[in-house]
């Protein structure tokens, strides 16, 4: 059967839908599923908050029996192996859909045309590849996971009409306004995990959660690329670390491990096993402690000793630039940020390409940069970036401004423009990583 300009119109709404979860479904995909009788919606759905119940059974149970000789858009192919929930291949099937018309193909070894395959062998027609290109952007932390191995990248940066993202020595400087900052929220409700470097940490002491009302439990995991554990203990994230997890990630030399056995261990010992779970605390009134991310034993027996002061705080020693390490200072600090809450892995942590397929292995399949300067420029030289948003600000910094390693004007080849969208005064410009 060809594919009509109202099975478009269908699985476009497929998509919209899917994208009401997104971030919110891990470790599985937000699929949007839509069933359609003689022209008419008679179900549809999203995957559940937390992954399951997948989509199309929501959608059949919503149809009934109308979904009997119906047709059914899915975003992503059905699934055909027995997960945690039954197939849903063997839904639609027990259900008499008379089509499925699907958006992407699942990487998923598992499910990887097979579910295709049972719908055709059952006598269904099928066609796939409906709005391919949107249905993979809608799927795009998914998928890369899938077939890169890493979450998918996003560098988000501010930007003032002089190509400035920040002032030396101020901490935050605003440059983008109120409507621009409200749909960064939005964004990071959308993202697993957030990641910026210790200056940016020190400097602009973020919080980096969602404040969106009733999206706060959407906060994403917390990741500071910080080599020598230099994250004040009084600055916000490790305040709040209790709340919505804090990894830091170190450099190995400063390892417990490291140090005592003269080789530095890699982070993947460091950094627990895939859970299924992915650690947004669905409660913003969590008061538990450790990260979910956590090894067995990080936090446990983690006792109250006393405090060095953070290096960021400490006479003679610039903020994230010491070049030698105080074993037991480092340990102190250890002790103390893992009291608080905080995780730490530790990696080198200036080789994305060996953080991110960790972080994806722990189950974070969107990662959102928000920089500073050098963190941004890392990402960008590795190659390791899917995505940038470009918010361009008419503010101007002038004197001491800190020059942002990417503008408009030098996008890095690879990159298509994918629109401008305008927030206030400011404009938004996209840009997405040919794949
Ligand atoms: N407008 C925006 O969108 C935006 C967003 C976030 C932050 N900011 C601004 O950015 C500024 C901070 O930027 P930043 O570049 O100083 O800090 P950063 O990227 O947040 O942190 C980088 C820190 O890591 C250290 N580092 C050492 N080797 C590195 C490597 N290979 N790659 C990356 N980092 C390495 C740096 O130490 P060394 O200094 O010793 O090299 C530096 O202290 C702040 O003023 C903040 O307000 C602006």
């Amino acid at each position: 059967m060809s594919v009509t300009p109202d099975d478009e119109g269908f699985m476009a709404a497929a998509i919209r839908l899917s994208r009401r979860h997104l971030g919110r479904t891990a470790t599985n995909p937000s699929v949007g599923c839509v069933i359609v009788k003689d022209g008419v919606v008679v179900g549809q759905a999203v995957t559940a908050l937390g992954g399951r119940p997948h989509a199309e059974p929501q959608a059949l149970a919503e149809a009934g029996d109308l979904a009997r000789g119906a047709t059914a858009y899915v975003t992503l192919e059905p699934c055909s192996h027995h997960g945690k929930t039954p197939p849903c291949a063997e839904a639609l099937i027990a259900c008499g859909v008379a089509r499925v018309v699907i958006s992407v193909t699942d990487p998923d070894p598992r499910v990887s045309g097979r579910g295709i395959s049972m719908l055709r062998e059952a006598g269904i027609a099928v066609d796939a590849g409906v709005l391919e290109a949107e249905g993979r952007r809608s799927l795009a932390a998914y998928l890369t996971r899938q077939t890169k191995n890493r979450p998918y990248v996003t560098l988000k940066l501010a930007v003032s009409a002089d190509g400035m993202i920040g002032r030396q020595g101020e901490g935050q400087v605003a440059i983008t306004g109120p409507e621009a900052r409200a749909e960064v929220q939005t964004l990071r409700a959308e993202t697993d995990a957030i990641l910026v470097g210790i200056g940016t940490a020190i400097s602009d002491d973020p919080l980096l959660t969602v404040r969106t009302p009733g999206l706060e439990a959407q906060s994403p995991i917390r990741i500071v690329l910080d080599p020598l554990l230099s994250l004040p203990l009084t600055s916000k994230l490790v305040a709040t670390a209790r709340d919505v997890p804090v990894i830091l990630v170190a450099s190995e030399e400063i390892s417990p491990l490291g140090s005592e056995e003269g080789s530095p261990p890699s982070v993947l010992p460091g950094i627990s096993p895939a859970r299924g779970e992915i650690g947004k605390r669905r409660d913003p009134n969590f008061q538990g402690s450790g990260s979910p991310f956590a090894t067995e034993d990080v936090g446990q027996g983690a006792t109250s000793q006393p405090i060095s002061p953070p290096v960021g705080e400490m006479p003679g020693r610039a903020e994230g630039g010491a070049s030698s390490v105080d074993a037991t200072d480092a340990d102190a600090r250890r002790v103390a940020l893992e009291a608080a809450g905080v995780e730490i892995v530790y990696c080198n942590p200036y080789h994305p390409e060996v953080l991110l397929p960790a972080l994806a292995t722990r189950g974070i399949s969107s990662l959102l940069i928000e920089g500073g300067a050098k963190t941004a420029k890392l990402f960008l030289e590795a190659g390791l970036l899917d995505r940038i948003q470009l918010y361009q600000a008419p503010v101007v910094i002038g004197e001491g401004g800190i020059e942002s390693p990417v503008q408009a004007t030098d996008i890095p080849s690879g990159f298509t423009h994918m629109g401008t969208q305008l927030f206030g005064v400011d404009r938004l410009d996209e840009y997405e990583r040919e794949n």
